[in-house]
C-alpha cells in the first residue's frame, strides 16, 4: 500500500492557501496548514474538520517545521514574499516537490513584474535550487475550488516541471482538488502560465465573470 503524502500549505490562511485546503480535505493526504493570522487558520482548520471529522490535518507554528515533516510544499503565499519563504525552507526544502502558485502581478492587473525571459516559477526554482519546483494552481482562482465545474465542464489546471514524476505526483493533487490536470511542459512553460492568468483576471474585470471562471480546452 503507496504511503499517504504529507502536503504543507504555507500561507493556509489566505484566499488561495485555504481554498486548496478545504478542496483536499476529502482527499488521501496529510495536511499542514502554516499561516501568519492564527484565527483565520484555526476557522479554515475547522472548515476542514467538518468537512471530514476523519481528516489527517493539523495546525503548525512554523513554516520551516511544516516543510520539514512534508513531501509537498505549497507555497500559497504572493510573489513579492517568496524569497523570504525560500529562505526560511531552503534547508527542509531539499530533494522535495515545491509547488508555485503566484503569478507576478503588477499593481494594475494589466501585466507581470518578471521580465519575459523567466517566470514566478523560474525564480522560486533559483531561491531552491535542490528541490523540484512545480508550477501548478495558478490558472485557477480561489473561487474555482468550490466550483471546479463550471458550465459543465471541469476546469482544466495546468501543471509545468522538468522532473517527470513530480509533475505526476502534482497531477494527481490536482486532480484531487476537483480539477482536470494537463502537464504543459517544461518549468519555462509557467511564463506562459502566469501570463494566461494575468489575461482571465483582465477578462474578469471587463466580463464581470465574479471570480469564477478557468480555462478550458476542447478537444476530440
Ligand atoms: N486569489 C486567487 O484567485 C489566486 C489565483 C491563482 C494564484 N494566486 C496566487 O496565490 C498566491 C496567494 O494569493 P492569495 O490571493 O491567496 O493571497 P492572500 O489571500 O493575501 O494570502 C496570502 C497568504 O500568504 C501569507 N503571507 C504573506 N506574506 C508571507 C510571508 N512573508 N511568509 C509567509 N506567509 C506569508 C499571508 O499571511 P498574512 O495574511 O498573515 O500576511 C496569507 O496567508 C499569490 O502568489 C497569488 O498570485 C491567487
Amino acid at each position: 500500500m503507496a504511503t499517504i503524502k504529507t502536503i504543507a500549505i504555507i500561507g493556509a490562511s489566505g484566499n488561495m492557501g485555504s481554498s486548496i485546503a478545504i478542496s483536499l480535505a476529502k482527499a488521501p493526504y496529510r495536511l499542514l496548514l502554516f499561516g501568519k493570522e492564527e484565527k483565520k487558520l484555526r476557522s479554515v482548520f475547522k472548515e476542514i474538520k467538518l468537512i471530514n471529522k476523519l481528516v489527517n490535518a493539523e495546525v503548525i507554528g512554523c513554516a520551516a517545521d511544516a516543510s520539514w515533516e512534508a513531501d509537498i510544499i505549497i507555497a500559497a503565499v504572493p510573489f513579492a514574499a517568496e524569497k523570504e519563504l525560500a529562505e526560511k525552507i531552503k534547508q527542509v526544502a531539499t530533494g522535495k516537490i515545491v509547488i508555485s502558485i503566484s503569478n507576478p502581478l503588477n499593481d494594475t492587473y494589466t501585466g507581470l513584474v518578471t521580465n519575459a525571459d523567466t517566470s514566478a516559477a523560474e525564480e522560486l526554482q533559483n531561491f531552491l535550487p535542490h528541490s523540484k519546483v512545480i508550477k501548478a494552481f495558478n490558472t485557477t482562482f480561489a473561487g474555482d475550488f468550490s466550483q471546479p465545474v463550471i458550465d459543465g465542464k471541469t476546469v482544466d489546471a495546468f501543471i509545468a516541471g522538468n522532473d517527470e514524476e513530480a509533475l505526476q505526483t502534482v497531477s494527481d493533487v490536482v486532480r484531487a482538488a476537483g480539477f482536470n490536470p494537463i502537464k504543459a511542459g517544461a518549468l519555462a512553460v509557467s511564463r506562459t502560465l502566469e501570463n494566461m492568468q494575468a489575461l482571465l483576471i483582465q477578462l474578469s474585470i471587463k466580463n464581470n465573470y465574479n471570480w469564477v471562471a478557468g480555462w478550458k480546452i476542447l478537444h476530440n
